[in-house]
């Protein structure tokens, strides 16, 4: 028995209401199925619902996957590729009723052939198309269930892509080395990454659940992120700022750049959630802290050098001034002592014995030439001349012998100003006068102190001219040795005398030089006066004391003085 229109209708309705269920149950099926499962599934189930010739599913590669292709059956003859029929849909949906299934119909020698296509996905970016060639097609039904179909296809798809997304930044949130974490509005903590786990010390997260958001923190910041930080993001949304964690298990400070913010609900926008990105400034402080002592470090050797170099300077400024003072004195010395020179005895001598020898020589001379011409007179009555002229000029010759002595007398008297006087200076002084000048350069020279013999009266100047006048001399006389030695010994020979000996390797003094050394006048020298030892001798015997050379047992020569010693805190004796 044939159903009835309405019978007919019902049955129509019902197979309907059956796909639409099918349809909807899909998603279900769908959810281990990857995009190709789930094209191929819905091409396969539309086909059959549809009773269509053929059903195209078509979705775009991500990235750069290639695209699905699903196609059930077979193509309607004439058209050879899928591309051919994919092409000009997007004005047709526009246009098209909701939901979009677009409708063409292509006609050829076989008669007509009917397209319908759905876009799937909120940016139409995959479709649906189904073919027949039955007349009508696609009647009302087919249109809704070819829409349903594309529905589900979408929500799945955008599911699917929500998932990838989210399934990503579950990763990047994961896998970040940050402190990432989110808390209740009671501040309790819902959830912390691993990496923020593992900083503060807690091994999963089950551990921090039971904490509070102020636990993380070092005690002392827990008040002011209760009282002060959290009410700014709960007002503002958002706080950055350093603050410091402590390790759960060891305690350790840990310094953190801490991005607080508050999540809203989407709909309602109220509060939901404190968040949290916060980083792990250990690191960061280490590379400052050692960079700060690197500067330190670096300042406090500038500083140290500066100070050194400060120190050298400072140094080398007084050594120069020292110099200056030493030149300056030795200066001083050198004309005070050419001054002594040219007052004393020796140019005195020099000078004045020419001239006033002259005069009683000169009258003594004419004296004698008088009487041999009274000898000779013819007749000879003048003879008895003769020896009051002979006497006249032994008279003159007297005088020039009182003259001489009168001379040595002035060259030591009213000169002798005597001090109590360091030797020690005296020598360093008169040494530093007798060695100038090229021929005292590369001499070894010596100084020996006899600490019991600091002091002697001396007239200053004098005792210097009179070390100098050695000194000089062993330096003249060593001038053709190849090593040469000079020495200068003090030595407190008993309770009154101090004797100060300078020696030499010179040639040494053969017994006739030795004979008339303090002659004046006598010198083996080119250009020598002979005058030096004579005023030596004299103003040593004017202090008191005794100058004698000799003949080194070693080679050379050697000179001896002495000298009245005084105490060695430098005490002028009664006498
Ligand atoms: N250290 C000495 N070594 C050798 N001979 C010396 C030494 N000192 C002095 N004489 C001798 O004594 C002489 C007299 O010395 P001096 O009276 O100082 O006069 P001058 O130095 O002008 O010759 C010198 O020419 C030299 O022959
Ligand atoms: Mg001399």
């Amino acid at each position: 028995m044939k159903p009835t229109a309405p019978e007919q209708e019902v049955q129509r309705l019902r197979r309907s209401v059956r796909d639409l269920v099918a349809l909807s149950t899909l998603p279900a099926i769908w959810r281990n199925y990857d995009l190709h499962q789930i094209a191929d599934n819905i091409a396969a189930t539309l086909l059959s619902m549809l009773s269509a010739d053929f059903v195209h599913v078509w979705v775009p590669g991500q990235s750069d996957e290639p695209p699905i292709e699903v196609l059930h059956s077979a193509l309607p003859d004439g058209i050879a590729t899928l591309d051919a029929i994919r092409g000009g849909w997007g004005e047709i949906w526009r246009d098209g009723p909701f939901p979009s299934v677009g409708m063409l119909t292509l006609a050829d020698d076989a008669g007509s052939f009917h397209f319908a296509s759905a876009p799937i996905g909120f940016e139409r970016q995959a479709m649906l198309i189904a073919g027949s060639r039955q007349a009508g097609f696609p009647d009302e039904t087919q249109r809704l269930l070819l829409a349903v179909a594309a529905n589900e296809a979408t929500v799945t798809l955008a599911r699917r892509r929500a998932e990838g997304d989210e399934r990503r930044f579950a990763a990047l949130v994961e896998r970040s080395s940050d402190f990432i974490a989110y808390a209740g509005m009671d501040a309790a903590p819902h959830y912390i990454n691993p990496a923020g786990l593992k900083l503060v010390g807690l091994t999963d997260l089950d551990e921090a659940l039971s904490l509070r958001i102020y636990d993380f923190l070092t005690p002392e910041t827990r008040d002011r992120v209760r009282d002060e930080l959290l009410p700014i993001v709960l007002r503002r949304g958002r706080w950055v700022g350093e603050l410091t964690f402590q390790h759960f298990r060891t305690g350790e400070v840990l310094p953190f750049l801490v991005d607080w913010f508050r999540i809203d609900h989407p709909r309602t926008g109220k509060p939901m959630n404190l968040a949290t990105v916060s980083r792990d400034l250990r690191a960061q402080k280490k590379s400052e802290s050692d960079l700060r002592i690197l500067n330190e470090t670096l300042e406090h050797r500038v500083l140290t050098r500066t100070a050194e170099l400060g120190e050298t300077n400072s140094k080398l400024l007084a050594e120069i001034e020292d110099h200056a003072r030493a030149d300056a004195k030795l200066q001083l010395l050198q004309s005070e002592l050419f001054h002594a020179a040219r007052l004393s005895v020796a140019g005195q001598m020099a000078g004045a014995l020419a001239h006033e020898l002259n005069q009683p020589l000169t009258a003594a001379a004419n004296s004698i030439h008088a009487a041999r011409r009274l000898l000779h007179w013819e007749p000879p009555p003048l003879v008895d001349l003769v020896p009051t002229v002979m006497n006249d000029a032994a008279d003159q010759i007297l005088r020039a012998g009182q003259i001489i002595r009168r001379m040595r007398e002035l060259s030591t008297r009213g000169e002798t100003d005597m001090r109590n006087e360091s030797i020690v200076t005296m020598v360093d002084e008169a040494s530093a006068l007798a060695l100038i000048g090229p021929e005292a350069i590369g001499i070894d020279v010596k100084f020996l102190y006899d600490p019991a013999a600091t002091h002697a009266l001396a007239n200053r100047i004098q005792i210097q001219q009179v070390l100098t006048n050695l000194m000089r001399n062993a330096v003249e006389a060593m001038a053709g040795e190849s090593s040469r030695t000079l020495d200068v010994c003090t030595a407190r020979v008993d309770g009154d005398t101090i004797e100060i000996t300078v020696s030499d390797n010179g040639p040494g003094l053969s017994p006739e030089i030795r004979e008339h050394l303090f002659e004046p006048f006598v010198s083996s020298k080119r250009n020598g006066m002979g005058l030096g030892l004579s005023i030596c001798r004299s103003i040593v015997e004017a202090h008191g004391g005794r100058l004698f050379g000799e003949q080194r047992e070693s080679g050379g020569a050697v000179f001896r003085f002495t000298l009245a010693a005084l105490p060695v805190n430098g005490e002028l004796h009664a006498a």
